[in-house]
């Protein structure tokens, strides 16, 4: 089977400052640190890091062909990114001591994914794969429609949150991934409970307190502890967690095997300063120590 990925990619610029800037406030940074991020891309690298094989559908500028080639060197199949005329995606982010973050995102060529793209990579998934994406692309609603079409299972990690966003795709979910800040959001604009909005699988992520899944077809609700690590860094945890959950089904694990390895992945990552570059594979997930 195969995870075909809708999803952005960017050029992250990680500053590492003593607190988080305040409004108005001038702080200086006491280091800088660039690599390979974005939602979609860390996504792509821990399901192909996992073991799957992984096409990433997105786009580029010109300036972004060692983003691409950077995802080629990790395993990510690579033949359905555009190279537009439109600069990359980049993400200004900051990171405390505790490793907390904020991020400012710039999507470029992420939200001008063009359609034929999407029409080419999906012609080539077979009934079964899984789609995923998250909110920093063009052609969200589009994509789900075709990937439940095509009988692909259809996953959506909601982040950046928007609940228009949600809404557009929620018709045509199988998967989806939420943490508990969203998973109140969403309750708010919908009036129900994520677990009640009809989608067969939802995980919802509690940083430290682990993560918990709602299984749509029993009811039933099952949590997954928290690995004990102290955090440096918790940037692109949370997509790292998601790539390996998907890529465990994908792989034919149970979902509690599927999320007990996400994570451990996603505890090892945050031990780790930066996003996609420093993605456990799936040896190092198995041989960590907690
Ligand atoms: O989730 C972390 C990611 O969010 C970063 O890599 C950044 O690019 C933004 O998309």
């Amino acid at each position: 089977m195969a995870i075909w990925n809708l999803g952005s990619i960017n050029a992250d610029l990680v500053y590492a400052l003593p607190h988080l800037p305040a409004a108005g406030e001038t702080l200086a940074a006491t280091a800088l640190d660039r690599g390979l991020g974005g939602k979609g891309a860390n996504m792509s690298v821990a399901a192909a890091r996992a073991g799957s094989r992984c096409c990433h559908i997105g786009a580029v500028g010109p300036d972004g062909v060692w983003a691409v080639d950077r995802m080629m060197e990790y395993g990510v199949d690579t033949r359905h990114i555009a190279k537009l005329d439109i600069p990359t995606g980049h993400a200004v982010i900051a990171v405390d001591p505790e490793g907390e973050n904020q991020i400012i995102l710039f999507p470029g060529a992420n939200r001008a994914i063009p359609a034929t793209t999407l029409g080419a990579a999906l012609s080539e998934a077979a009934a079964g794969d899984i789609l995923v994406m998250q909110n920093e692309t063009s052609l969200q609603a589009e994509a789900a429609r075709m990937g439940r079409d095509l009988g692909l299972r259809v996953a959506y990690a909601a982040a950046p949150f928007d609940a228009q966003a949600v809404q557009a795709v929620l018709p045509f979910l199988d998967f989806l991934i939420l943490n508990e800040v969203e998973a109140q959001q969403l309750q708010a604009a919908t009036g129900k409970a994520p677990q009640a909005l009809g989608v067969k699988d939802v995980i919802i992520t509690l940083g430290a307190k682990g993560a918990r899944h709602f299984d749509g077809t029993t009811g039933e609700a099952r949590d997954i502890p928290a690995l004990p690590v102290t955090p440096v860094d918790t940037t692109g945890a949370g997509d790292t967690f998601t790539g390996y959950v998907l890529s465990g089904l994908d792989r034919g694990l149970p979902m509690p095997q599927a999320m007990a390895q996400a994570a451990r992945a996603g505890a090892l990552m945050v031990t780790r300063h930066g996003t996609a570059d420093v993605i456990p594979d799936l040896k190092e997930v198995r041989d960590a120590r907690f």
